[in-house]
């Protein structure tokens, strides 16, 4: 079969992690006999620098153009201290995220046994955690309006705003994903202070009624910062507004020993969206040692979710479980011996010729 597949590296250390993850998808369509059709886009500060826009119409194009999405990073130092720049890199993934209408945006965190010891919390604690984050994306204060400086810039105003459909959407697909895992949805909200929260936990309580196979609980944010470093292993589903998964999906993939080995997928109406959760690491551009996994990782999720194609996914985990097994890893999971990028996207491929 064809397939188009969308490729915005993005910044940083993008266009490294990607090139290793195109390295493992080009090794599925040989052993699976596809054939996957690259189109490369611009996005964020790489965009920038070219003079054009976060998100240009070009970018736009090739995304709807194409079957699924893989993107690499965004943030650029050149622009990140300057709270007075107009235009930042970080608004054409937001950009991307609104026009693409990419809702529901999916973190799985899972443990790997020969990792545990590499998380920062111990390992009792973590037995068992195998949770899935399903944040809200396009909404809440990342996009409410009114968001602007007054008086003088002496004062800001950021917005957080939900619409009972903006909430029902998001929570289908949360009691759906659960359905295929624990059966479990944990509505995290602050529903003790924000009027948003009570909306959200009055319409997810309603459309639980249709979903009786599923345990619904609710938990508040502070509270929930603080479970998944006591207890990860409670949680199944995580259904949460734009801002507070953001948070708790960084802080929830540290457990599993490096946030460089958690991948995403960015589903809405149209063309889905794959990425890595971590952000451009600026600092490791461009030097090799970029923990490529979590991207490959998003490749078997464009797999699986994007082109449905499961047997060429399950494939790519099981190259990377073998990969971890045989501890061919960049320096956040192995400092005595670590190997670079391209040596772990070589050996992921390998396997899979
Ligand atoms: C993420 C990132 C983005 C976000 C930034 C880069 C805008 O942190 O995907 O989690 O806040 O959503
Ligand atoms: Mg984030």
């Amino acid at each position: 079969m064809e397939y188009k597949i969308a490729v915005l590296p993005g910044d940083g250390i993008g266009p490294e992690i990607i090139a290793e993850a195109v390295k493992v998808l080009d090794a599925i369509a040989v052993k699976y006999n596809h054939r996957f059709l690259y189109r490369y886009g611009l996005i964020g500060g790489a965009a920038m620098r070219q003079g054009l826009d976060p998100y240009p119409e070009e970018t736009h194009q090739v995304c709807t153009e194409a079957d699924a999405i893989l993107f690499g990073a965004i943030g650029d130092p050149l622009y990140d201290n300057n709270p007075d720049a107009k235009v930042r890199p970080e608004q054409g993934l937001l950009a991307m995220r609104k026009k693409l209408g990419l809702y529901a945006n999916l973190r799985p965190v899972k443990m790997y046994p020969e990792l545990i010891h590499l998380s920062p919390l111990k390992e009792e604690r973590i037995l068992g955690a195998d949770l899935l984050v399903v944040r809200e994306l396009t909404g809440g204060l990342y996009f409410g309006e009114p968001r602007e400086l007054r008086n003088n810039g002496t004062q800001a105003i950021d917005t957080c705003v939900y619409s009972v459909d903006e909430i029902e959407r998001i929570a289908r697909v949360a009691f759906k994903m659960a359905g295929l895992r624990r059966k479990k949805v944990t509505l995290v909200d602050k529903a003790n202070v924000l009027e948003t929260s009570r909306l959200w936990r009055r319409t997810v309580t309603r459309l639980a009624a249709e979903y009786p196979d599923i345990e619904l609980d609710y938990m508040f944010v502070d509270n929930t910062a603080m479970q998944l470093i006591i207890n990860p292993a409670r949680f199944d589903v995580i259904l949460t507004e734009n801002l507070f998964g953001d948070i708790l999906s960084d802080e929830a993939s540290v457990i599993s020993g490096s946030i460089g080995l958690l991948p995403s997928a960015s589903i809405g109406d149209h063309v889905p969206l794959f990425e890595p959760i971590h952000g451009s690491y600026p600092d490791g551009a461009g030097k090799n040692i970029a923990n490529p996994l979590a991207t490959i990782l998003s490749a078997a999720m464009l797999l699986r979710t994007g082109l449905n194609l499961q047997a060429e996914a399950e494939s790519v985990e099981e190259a990377v479980e073998e990969c971890i097994r045989q501890k061919i890893l960049t320096w956040d999971l192995n400092r005595d011996n670590p190997a670079g990028t391209s040596q772990v996207g070589d050996f992921v491929a390998g396997i899979l010729q």
